[in-house]
C-alpha cells in the first residue's frame, strides 16, 4: 500500500548478483532507508554497484534476493504493465548522456514520456512542459533542438522531462558526469532546488 508517511525508498538486504561469465556480486545485502524529501548523494569508487542501486531502485531491474520498497509498494513484486504504470506514477529519471531525442524540440522532449497519456490527463501537457521548461531557466528555448542546446541546457530539459510526471522520486545517474565544473555545479543546485519545490 502507498501512504505518504512511509519512506520513499526502503532497501532491504538486497543481494545483485551478475552472471555472464564470471559470477559479480554487484551489492550483497545492502540495506538503506530513504525518507522523503531527503536527497541523497551515493559515492563509491567504479564499479562498486552505484549504477546497479539505481536500476534497482527505479525498478530498471530486479534483486537477485531481497526487497526494494518504493512509496510503500514492493516493487520487486511488480512485472510487466504494472511495473511500467508505477515507474510512470512515481519515479522520474535523469541520465547522464541526457538521451534526448535529437529529433524532437525542448518541448515536445519534455512531453514525449506523457504523450502516449495526453487524452487521459488531468492538465494541459504542452503547458505544464512549458511551465517546467521556464522552471529550469529554459522558456526561451523550447523549439531548439537538443543539437542547438549547450551541454547544460540539455541537462535541463531532461530533468524537466523527469518531471514532467510529477514524480515523487527522482533518480539521477552521474547527471554531471557529461558537464563542466560550472554547468555540473548548476545541474546540482537546480536539482536541490527542485528537490524543495
Ligand atoms: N549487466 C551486467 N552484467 C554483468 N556484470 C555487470 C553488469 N552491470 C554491472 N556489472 C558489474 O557489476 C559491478 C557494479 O557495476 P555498476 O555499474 O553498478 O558500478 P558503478 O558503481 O555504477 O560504476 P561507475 O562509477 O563506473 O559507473 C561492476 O563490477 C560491473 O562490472
Ligand atoms: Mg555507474
Amino acid at each position: 500500500m502507498s501512504s505518504l508517511a512511509s519512506p520513499i525508498v526502503q532497501i532491504e538486504a538486497v543481494v545483485k548478483s551478475y552472471a555472464n561469465g564470471a559470477s559479480v556480486r554487484a551489492l550483497d545485502g545492502v540495506s538503506l532507508t530513504i525518507a522523503r524529501e531527503e536527497f541523497v548523494a551515493v559515492q563509491g569508487r567504479s564499479g562498486s554497484g552505484k549504477t546497479t542501486l539505481l536500476n534497482l531502485i527505479g525498478t530498471l531491474d530486479q534483486p537477485t534476493s531481497g526487497r526494494v520498497i518504493v512509496s510503500g509498494t514492493d516493487v520487486t513484486r511488480l512485472t510487466g504493465d504494472a511495473l511500467a504504470d508505477f515507474r510512470r506514477a512515481h519515479i522520474g529519471f535523469v541520465f547522464q548522456m541526457f538521451n534526448l531525442v535529437a529529433t524532437l524540440t525542448a518541448l515536445e522532449n519534455v512531453m514525449l514520456p506523457l504523450l502516449p497519456y495526453q487524452r487521459r490527463l488531468k492538465f494541459n501537457l504542452q503547458a505544464r512542459a512549458r511551465e517546467l521548461l521556464s522552471e529550469v531557466g529554459l522558456a526561451s528555448r523550447l523549439q531548439h533542438l537538443p543539437g542547438q542546446l549547450s551541454g547544460g541546457e540539455q541537462q535541463r530539459v531532461a530533468i524537466a522531462r523527469a518531471l514532467i510526471n510529477g514524480p515523487e522520486l527522482i533518480l539521477a545517474d552521474e547527471p554531471t558526469g557529461n558537464l563542466d565544473s560550472h554547468s555540473g555545479a548548476e545541474t546540482l543546485r537546480l536539482l536541490q532546488r527542485l528537490n524543495r519545490w
